[in-house]
């Protein structure tokens, strides 16, 4: 059986879930935050060591500024509410992306970040305003003025996700088979399943089946 460190989550089809069944795309945001207490809560039973969860990508901003709005402000909410409790849960939170957001918002990620920067139960990685070419542009910049020659290993130094191992799953949810920009290099070698189900509608039931599919499956990584 595979061991399993790292699940990465495309949580996408919040807006399509909202308009069917509450006539508005940003109930359905609402919604899909409690699927993302349920993960949380089935990750640490399950035992996984990080969690990478994709909020908002580089490209989410040519969405309508009132659901960008209401997106920040709902993060903000879970954040002041909810940051206590995770710190107790021994669990540290870690924000990949560029913190470009309003100065509260920027400061309360940067409290969550350091509050729970000891805390070793479950790292949650929040993608939040992350692109994957974006972070590759500037590791390259960066590796590029160093000293450090460019190889496969000097290269994730300079990556946001340093020091985390690479996902073990990738779920996106939401009927799509596609990567929408995240994690292009961490994903390599990543078993990848693609979910018809919308984010909100993501089950506790959903999630076991996959990390079963994932444990029998048998991982090459070129060999035979
Ligand atoms: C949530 O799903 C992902 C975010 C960008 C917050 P969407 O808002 O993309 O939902 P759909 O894909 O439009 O249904
Ligand atoms: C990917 O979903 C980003 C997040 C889940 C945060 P999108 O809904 O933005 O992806 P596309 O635009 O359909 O590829
Ligand atoms: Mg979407």
């Amino acid at each position: 059986m595979n061991p399993l460190k790292h699940v990465a989550i495309i949580m996408d089809g919040n807006g399509r879930w909202g308009l069917k069944y509450k006539n508005s795309r940003n109930a359905g945001h609402k919604a899909g935050l409690d699927t993302v207490e349920m993960i949380i809560k089935e990750t640490i039973k399950n035992k996984i060591d990080y969690l990478t969860l994709f909020a908002f990508s580089t490209e989410n901003w040519k969405r309508p500024k009132k659901e960008i709005y209401y997106l920040f402000n709902l993060l903000e909410n879970f954040l002041i509410n909810k940051i206590e409790e995770l710190d107790r849960n021994n669990i540290k939170l870690k924000i990949l992306g560029s913190k470009k957001f309003s100065s509260k918002l920027n400061e309360l990620l940067d409290y969550s970040e350091k509050k729970t920067s000891k805390n070793s139960k479950l790292q949650i990685n929040l993608a939040l305003n992350y692109g994957s070419k974006l972070e590759l542009i500037n590791a390259f910049k960066k590796i590029s003025k160093s000293k450090n020659k460019i190889n496969e290993k000097n290269l994730q130094k300079y990556l946001q996700t340093k020091n985390i191992p690479d996902p073990d799953i990738l779920i996106r949810t939401g009927n799509t088979k596609r990567l929408s920009n995240f994690l292009l290099w961490q994903l390599a070698y990543t078993e990848i399943f693609f979910e018809k189900k919308l984010w909100p509608a993501f089950t506790e039931k959903d999630f076991k089946r996959i990390i079963k599919e994932y444990k029998n499956t048998k991982r090459n990584f070129g060999k035979i």
